[in-house]
């Protein structure tokens, strides 16, 4: 099968994109709007984008002209919070994806508790174990969608997350998006060290 976007209509490339580009991680969204109502909402057009400062984007799709209730709340605070969504929170990760009404909390309909993050007024969510408390650096517009890029300003993991001092993957159990309803669970990790190599020569290292 072979695909041209450029003569392909929109919602279509989107589906194939969907699930070629898989598994992405997913962004648990938290923000807080000017009026100090919570939101939250799931993204996985999601990755780390820079590492010095720590940068990470969001891409968030136009939703016919009305913003998302996530971009609202990032443009009127200017802040967010990015939960890690392992497995125990799928469910109601999920629930909170509805178009529900603005004003409407997801943190309320999806049975999950807001906490106090440190660095910024957004809360966090208190059931994820990995929390990256973020400021807007910039926002893109990137044809129909926004690229919301937040600078991470504090970080935070349960201690139960780590294994000598680094994020165990199988510990925390991240959950995947691949396309449409379906999601990735961590059932295994592989390890392969890379090739070590001079790369004056191509001569290996040590
Ligand atoms: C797992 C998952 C990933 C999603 N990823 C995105 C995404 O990357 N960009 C986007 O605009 N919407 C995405 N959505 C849809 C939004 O979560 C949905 O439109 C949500 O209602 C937005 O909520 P808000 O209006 O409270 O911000 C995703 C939904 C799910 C379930």
């Amino acid at each position: 099968m072979d695909l041209d976007p450029r003569a392909t209509p929109g919602p279509e490339t989107y589906r194939f994109l969907i699930t070629a580009i898989v598994p992405r991680p997913i962004a648990f969204v938290s923000t807080r709007a000017a009026d100090g109502t919570t939101n939250l909402a799931p993204f996985s057009y999601f990755n780390a984008i820079a590492s010095v400062p720590p940068l990470i984007g969001i891409s968030i799709n136009d939703r016919a002209g009305d913003p998302k209730d996530t971009l609202r709340n990032v443009r009127e605070s200017g802040e967010f919070v990015i939960n890690v969504v392992s497995e125990p929170l799928l469910d109601r990760m999920v629930q909170t994806a509805g178009e529900w009404p603005r004003g409407a909390s997801e943190f309320a309909i999806a049975g999950l508790t807001e906490a106090p993050a440190h660095r910024v007024k957004a809360p966090r969510v208190a059931e994820s174990p990995l929390h990256l408390e973020c400021v807007l650096h910039r926002e893109v517009p990137l044809g129909n969608s926004v690229l919301v890029v937040g600078e991470v300003v504090w970080a935070h993991v349960e201690d139960a997350m780590l294994t000598d001092g680094r994020v165990d993957p199988a510990k925390l159990a991240p959950v995947g998006r691949l396309g449409g309803e379906l999601y990735s669970l961590m059932r295994e990790v592989a390890k392969r060290p890379r090739p070590r190599v001079s790369r004056a020569t191509g001569e290996a290292i040590g």
